[in-house]
């Protein structure tokens, strides 16, 4: 690096200045009333270390980012990273370890359920060599708390099963939102993590393990609290996502975790059209007319549930959505008749009908999730 009068002069106007260790990164929707404690808890807990604070925030309505600036004018190790028009807990979580020079990032909720209290011994076990250090409900000195209901962790119990059949390594809580990674491994695996959903510490494992790296973990026990102020934003979307994610690393990334909620809405499309065009006949209308009309109410039906679910993490609003439909309609009618050419050109091979019309549908599907994720979800 230069030692010229302007770096010297830099130098002299920083003479306090002590690159941070650690950055704790807080993915943020709607937590206004939640963040200014948390930095205040967390800079507690870290005492003399160097750290910042980076809240990646998805331009919350009740202006969390507007609270992180004004903190940022009063202490110097916090900024807010805002995004606009996009919607994701994992990728804010990759964006907010993208933008520190700290060589090991931690990431917590926004809500006070972590206990900021462990930071200092999950930084010191990084310190002692591991790759990961999970904030772990489930291990020694760990507990699930009130933090939970009763069902939550029934459905927790369950994704730790699945978790575990893709891990390839046992961690006792794979579904932690509460973790301190290196920040070089996490960013060599980032551009393979699956952008959407909550679950980036179980994609974090698997991706560099399958990357040939796996992560060397470690785990250190806490109590998950109750949220402090607001609401949780865990949905059945976020249920669907993540088995999406599963599935997609069961089949070694060769199903990408967005194909399987596509398929899912493709076939509720499917029972859209049959009842409309029963329906349609039933009241009395001709079979063309009556065909038309589902299979626009259920182009219609399939692109809504696609924006809002499917793509949720970059839905389509005002303008974009008529142009959106447009492209979603025109590349799905291409998808038609590529399945029928398939259809047909396997029927007049070996008149199998169910094969055919199988073969016919499976082409079609693949075909529209690709290439309208190309074009209209881009
Ligand atoms: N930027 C951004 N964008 N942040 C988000 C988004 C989003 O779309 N959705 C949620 N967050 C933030 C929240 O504001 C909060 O700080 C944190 O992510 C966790 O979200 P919660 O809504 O509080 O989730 P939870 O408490 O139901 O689930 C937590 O516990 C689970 C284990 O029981 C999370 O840590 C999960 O990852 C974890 O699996
Ligand atoms: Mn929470």
């Amino acid at each position: 690096m230069s030692t010229g009068p302007v770096t010297t002069l830099a130098a002299e106007q920083h003479s306090n200045f002590r690159p941070p260790q650690l950055a704790v990164i807080v993915p943020s929707y709607n937590e206004r009333d939640n963040i200014e404690l948390l930095y205040e808890k967390v800079a507690l807990a870290l005492g003399g270390t160097p750290w910042e604070m980076i809240v990646v925030d998805d331009d919350s309505p009740d202006g969390t980012a507007d609270l992180v600036n004004e903190l940022s004018r009063v202490y110097a190790n916090i900024r807010c990273l805002r995004r606009f028009g996009r919607r994701g807990l994992a990728s804010a979580c990759v964006e907010g370890m993208a933008v520190t020079s700290a060589p090991y990032v931690a990431v917590i909720d926004g809500d006070l359920q972590h206990d900021e209290a462990i930071l200092p011994t999950m930084l010191e076990k990084a310190l002692a060599g591991a790759d990961l250090v999970v904030g772990s409900r489930f291990t020694d000195g760990g507990s699930a708390g009130e933090g939970l209901s009763q069902t939550r962790l029934s459905g927790s119990n369950f994704a730790n099963k699945l978790a575990g059949m893709i891990a390839g390594q046992a961690v006792s809580d794979p579904m932690s939102g509460f973790f301190l990674i290196r920040r070089d491994a996490a960013l060599k695996a980032a551009p393979k993590l699956a952008s959407d959903g909550f679950k980036i510490l179980i994609d974090l494992i698997v991706t560099s393990a399958r990357m040939g790296q796996p992560l060397k973990v470690a785990e250190v026990g806490y109590t998950f609290r109750p949220r402090h102020a607001g609401e949780s934003k865990m949905s059945p979307l976020v249920v669907i996502q993540y088995l999406g994610l599963w599935f997609s690393k069961l089949t070694n990334g060769a199903l990408p975790p967005s194909f399987l909620l596509f398929g899912l809405v493709g076939g509720t499309g499917v029972v859209v059209h049959l009842v409309t065009l029963a329906a349609l006949t039933a009241l009395g209308q001709g079979f063309l007319v009556s065909q038309i009309t589902a299979t626009l109410l259920a182009m219609g039906w399939n692109f809504v549930l696609n924006n809002n679910l499917t793509y949720a993490d970059r839905k389509l609003r005002g303008r974009r959505l008529v142009t959106g439909f447009i492209s979603f309609c025109a590349i799905c009618a291409l998808g038609g008749i590529a399945n029928i050419s398939v259809a047909n050109a396997i029927y007049q091979w070996d008149h199998q009908t169910f094969v055919a019309g199988l073969s016919g549908a499976i082409m079609s599907s693949v075909f529209n999730y690709a290439v309208t994720r190309a074009f209209t979800w881009k």
